[in-house]
């Protein structure tokens, strides 16, 4: 029999302030989502972020955290992850970029990102970001309360799998809540250890596929220590929401209104 991993839950009143969180970071999303266009810079996004969130009151939870030195993530073309806002990073027709949001509101924390596209991008990008939001919305709903987190890892790779994507394996989900990065780690691969987590009702955690075009391999930035970007140059892109565990299912904290819901057709 093996050890069942119980992982942090939340009650109903700390889900209130989760919700809130979520909320904003979702309004935040909202808002900057028209500026994400041509000619804007990626450092220009960052610092209207960064006001935005400062303007309600609230805390950019990525600017410090473990030294990072900005209040987003910018991830464009073959950048994974933890891409670094920047001056003199031009978004330009064709590009693809995430934009990873994350918020301490009141002490709770909310997490999302979306791929956008710069004007008109190649079929390719079209594809592969429609698959890794429909990847995301498989691996909400494989769960039910008392799932284990390894059902998510599986749902998403067989569908990623089965278009001829690649799935990246060495940055997950997690385990959200008061903490930025807590229990569980959230696999979006069948890895053996996502077997002994539960998703017991009041767990809140990310679901942050990186799908990729050419090989899962990454490698990270030698000069900064954050950028991760393809092994082969090649593209990659990201969806993510804050998810909490109801006792009748999974709800997700980060939708936006104005953004892609389930079923979007890029
Ligand atoms: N928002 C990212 C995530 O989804 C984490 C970014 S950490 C940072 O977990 F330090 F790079 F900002
Ligand atoms: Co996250
Ligand atoms: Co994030």
């Amino acid at each position: 029999m093996p050890l069942l991993r119980r992982t942090p839950r939340y009650t109903e009143q700390d889900r209130e302030g989760l919700r809130i969180a979520g909320r904003f970071n979702a309004q935040l999303m909202d808002f900057i989502r028209p500026h994400v266009q041509p000619e804007i810079s990626t450092g220009k996004i960052d610092r209207l972020v960064h006001e935005y969130t400062l303007d309600h009151g609230h805390t950019p939870a990525c600017l410090g955290y473990k030294g990072y030195p900005k209040s987003t993530c910018t991830s464009v073309n073959e950048v994974v992850c933890h891409g670094i806002p920047a001056d003199d990073v031009i978004l330009k027709e064709g590009d693809i970029v995430n934009v990873d949001l994350t918020t301490i509101v009141d002490g709770w924390y909310g997490d999302q990102s979306e791929t956008f596209f710069i004007g008109e991008v190649s079929e390719t990008a079209r594809k592969l970001t429609q698959a890794t939001l429909d990847a995301l919305y498989v691996g909400i709903h494989a769960i039910k309360p008392y799932s284990r987190v390894i059902d998510i890892g599986n749902a998403i790779y067989q569908f990623a799998t089965s278009q001829n994507w690649e799935v990246v394996r060495e940055y997950q989900g997690h385990g959200i809540g008061r903490q930025f990065h807590q229990q569980p780690s959230v696999p979006h691969f069948p890895h053996p250890s996502s077997y002994n987590d539960v998703v017991e009702p009041g767990t809140c955690f990310t679901i942050e596929p990186m799908l990729n075009e050419g090989t899962a391999k990454t490698r990270l930035d030698p000069h900064d220590g954050w950028t991760v970007r393809t092994l082969d140059g090649k593209l990659s892109a990201q969806f993510e929401h804050t998810i909490f565990m109801n006792e009748d299912g999974p709800e997700i904290l980060t939708l936006t209104q104005d953004g892609p819901q389930e079923g979007h057709q890029f």
